[in-house]
């Protein structure tokens, strides 16, 4: 099969927001205890977080960091988690049917985000509390100092404020399995309430409010236009979640995910710019895709899963290489509506439906770590529009479906030009041409290829590498013209200069 990569220079999507490449800590499962806080493993430092994760963490170029939930966030008492740790009170914590000891809270979350060169997005708790909560903790994190919740922080060891700037208004308030659910109208008025506090407090701040859990919610759309209706004054950005799951094995379907990712990208910003029209509003709602991974590996033993456990094994997905795929691809998504979605979350980003595995001997990368680590680190410049002209097969959820996922991004300043594409076909190589005479000079500095023979390979402690990149040498550039084969179910990046 043949692709045609047609771009121009001058014809641009947008800049890439760096907090595209943002992750998700939840105090669920081995996120936070094992995963990046274990005091006493040989891995730990003088604060009991885990180096090694750390290290990885950094070599993902990670720039935000959500937290502490997700579900969990909505019967989330934050004075529980701050103060002296023999004082924090164990609470029996519903979403996810465990204990949580309180052991690890949002100070050392703030100091955990520093040493990982990273930045907190926080969310505050709408569905068993409400405005009054959330502008404290705001208080609590933000204030410099001379009021009773920044001279808490401060007594509690933090004389600067944290600072942070990201705040998600609740987590998936439309799901009836969320703690304190609401209608959109209840949820709009609440987000507005609480938008508008946290703002008077500290204007400098950004507020996300919850879109629908997914494209497959039934309110989803009718939700998005009431809510962003409601309190379009006090948010910067709409939410969307989206997981992906290959339960019925069928791996072309699966890997159509991405077409799927752009539908529901599409759909929420024609909704966003029609409210934005009724309203004759000057703002732009833009989007943060706060949480998206592939997620269904795990489900069947978390059924099994004892209640009331602390930091059990839960949601731990091992990933395969077909997930690698499609999770290159659902970045490629991302990248093309870079005018658009400003943050995006991977979630999560330790044990939990993760790109980094830990066990008391040692953390591990897994397959999808790869596709996000290479895209976060060379995927940040200027995003071409790149128009891809190629076969497109027929997916049985997405209907028509590209063989080859592109988008080429532009670092102008450093004459820095990344190809990243994605072959998803199953048997065939596709041949690819690509017209780069306006990039005169330029020459390929690296192909990295990663695929495997077997779809179902997995990374594990004891072999870490057998779904790796390696080196590809089947595309070449003369003369302006980029040439050659991606090979079979294969991600690529393409880095030229
Ligand atoms: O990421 C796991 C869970 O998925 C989150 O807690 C929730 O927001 C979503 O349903």
């Amino acid at each position: 099969k043949k692709a045609e990569i047609i771009a121009d220079k001058h014809y641009l999507i947008d800049e890439v927001d760096p907090r595209l490449y943002g992750s998700f800590i939840e105090q669920l499962g081995r996120a936070v205890y094992e995963g990046i806080y274990q005091p006493g493993s040989p891995f730990a430092d003088e604060e009991g977080f885990r180096k090694d994760v750390i290290d990885l963490v950094r070599e993902m170029k990670v720039p935000v960091v959500r937290y502490p939930g997700g579900n969990f966030v909505s019967g989330f008492r934050w004075e529980d988690s701050v103060g002296p740790r023999e004082e924090r009170p164990a609470r029996a914590e519903l979403a996810w049917q465990v204990i949580e000891t309180n052991a690890f809270g949002l100070n050392e979350f703030a100091s955990w985000a520093k040493k990982a060169d990273t930045n907190v997005m926080m969310a505050v708790n709408l569905g068993t509390r409400g405005p009054e909560e959330a502008r404290n903790l705001l208080e609590y994190c933000n204030f410099p100092g001379g009021t009773y919740y920044s001279d808490l922080r401060k007594k509690h060891g933090y004389e600067k404020p944290h600072d942070i700037k990201l705040w998600c208004l609740g987590n998936e308030m439309d799901g009836p399995w969320q703690m304190g659910h609401k209608t959109a109208h209840e949820y709009g008025r609440t987000a507005e309430e609480t938008g508008r506090l946290m703002k008077m407090l500290d204007p400098t701040i950004e507020t996300v409010v919850c879109g629908s859990s997914g494209p497959t919610m039934p309110t989803f759309g009718a939700w998005e236009d009431e809510v962003l209706s409601t309190c379009y004054d006090q948010v910067d950005y709409m939410s969307l979640h989206q997981y992906y799951s290959n339960a019925a094995n069928d791996t072309p379907d699966f890997l159509a995910g991405s077409v799927g990712m752009d539908e529901f990208i599409s759909s929420v910003v024609s909704i966003l710019d029609s409210v934005k029209a009724k309203k004759r509003g000057k703002k732009k709602i833009n989007l943060s895709f706060d949480e998206w991974n592939v997620w269904y590996h795990s489900h069947e033993a978390d059924e099994k899963l004892e209640k009331w456990g602390k930091a059990p094994h839960q949601l731990e997905d091992i990933y395969n290489f077909e997930d690698a795929l499609l999770v290159g691809s659902l970045l490629i998504t991302l990248l093309r509506h870079a005018d658009r979605v400003k943050i995006a979350c991977l979630a999560q980003l330790v044990n939990v439906i993760a790109p980094i595995m830990t066990s008391d001997t040692g953390a591990w990368r897994q397959t999808i770590f790869y596709p996000f680590a290479y895209t976060s680190t060379y995927g940040r410049g200027t995003v071409l529009n790149t128009l891809v002209k190629g076969p497109v097969y027929d997916s049985k959820t997405y209907g028509d479906a590209p063989y080859l996922d592109a988008v080429l991004v532009w670092k102008e300043e450093n004459e820095e030009l990344t190809l990243f594409a994605v072959n998803k076909d199953l048997e065939e190589d596709m041949e690819i041409h690509c017209d780069l005479r306006q990039f005169a000079g330029y020459t390929i500095t690296e192909h990295l290829v990663l695929t495997n023979d077997d779809l179902k390979a997995v990374n594990t402690e004891a072999q870490p590498d057998t779904v790796a990149p390696a080196k590809g040498n089947t595309v070449s550039l003369k003369d302006g013209e980029l040439s050659g084969y991606l090979t079979k179910h294969s991600w690529n990046m393409i880095r030229m200069k």
